[in-house]
């Protein structure tokens, strides 16, 4: 079958299809000028996770790891929601509650964007997480942000409420995304190195679960060999073909 063809039956799966599940990664976010972790340019670059993103480096240096989320925000409330977060909210309208969109990047763009049926598995970078009560609130703007921020209500130190390496997803979230993959009868995973669980796992359930599987993604990844289609492409250019509105005069 030709690329374009190939294409056109992934269209068609979609379209069809009542139960659709959703992964993106850092990937999705390239176009909105946010970076990715791995590769080059990546946020990983020098950088060896442990030394910002885990508990033991908070415990460590409390003040380098909220600097370092504190830019993150930054750049995440400045950035705007790109074409490809626009496409998701628009399949999200079609398919209704047979949706969901699973997200691992922390930025906050596909809410921006308008998607509701949504689980941020990661977290998010405009929240805080109290350390002694455990209550999440809102960040300040970042002008006027100063980590670390203190609890609103106990006044106890506030970590960012993300999820760390070495720390589990929170258990219901990951429920509810491992049941809409598991159930999926098409999945696409967007701009994820795959490389990283239980978010990696998703593909792999959805598959075996009997769904047809669509990537996109410029490089391949473990999740490659699975994929019914591989669209090797940025994911704005890649999800315009498959869920964009069609070109008038074609069926
Ligand atoms: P990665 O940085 O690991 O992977 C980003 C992926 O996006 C790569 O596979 C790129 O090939 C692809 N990519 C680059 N530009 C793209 C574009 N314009 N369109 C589509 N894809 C593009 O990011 P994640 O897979 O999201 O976790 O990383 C997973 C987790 O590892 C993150 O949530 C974070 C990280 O360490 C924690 O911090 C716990
Ligand atoms: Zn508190």
């Amino acid at each position: 079958m030709r690329a374009a063809e190939r294409v056109e039956e992934a269209r068609r799966c979609i379209e069809r299809a009542h139960r659709v599940a959703v992964l993106t990664g850092a990937g999705i976010s390239a176009a909105s000028g946010i970076p990715t972790f791995r590769g080059p340019g990546g946020l990983w670059e020098g950088v060896r996770p442990e030394e910002l993103a885990t508990p033991e480096a908070y415990a460590r240096d409390p003040q380098r790891v909220w600097s370092w989320y504190a830019w993150r925000y930054r750049l995440a409330y400045q950035a705007r929601p790109n074409r490809a977060h626009e496409l998701l909210v628009q399949l999200e309208r079609d398919k209704g509650d047979g949706f969901l969109l699973v997200t691992q990047n922390v930025d906050g763009l596909h809410a921006r964007a308008g998607s509701q049926r949504l689980v941020e598995l990661h977290g998010s970078l405009h929240r805080a997480r109290c350390e002694a009560c455990q209550h999440r609130f809102p960040l300040p703007p970042p002008e006027t942000f100063m980590p670390p921020p203190r609890c609103p209500r106990c006044g106890s130190r506030a970590r960012p409420d993300v999820v760390w390496f070495g720390e589990l997803v929170p258990g219901r979230a990951y429920q509810r995304a491992a049941e809409a993959f598991r159930t999926a009868e098409v999945a696409l995973v967007v701009g994820t190195s795959a490389v990283v669980e239980p978010a990696a796992s998703l593909g792999r359930l959805a598959r075996l679960g009997g769904a047809y599987l669509v990537e996109v993604n410029p490089e391949q990844t473990p999740l490659t060999p699975l994929a019914h289609l591989s669209l090797r492409c940025g994911a704005e250019e890649g999800l315009e073909p498959l869920i964009g509105p069609r070109a008038p005069g074609t069926a």
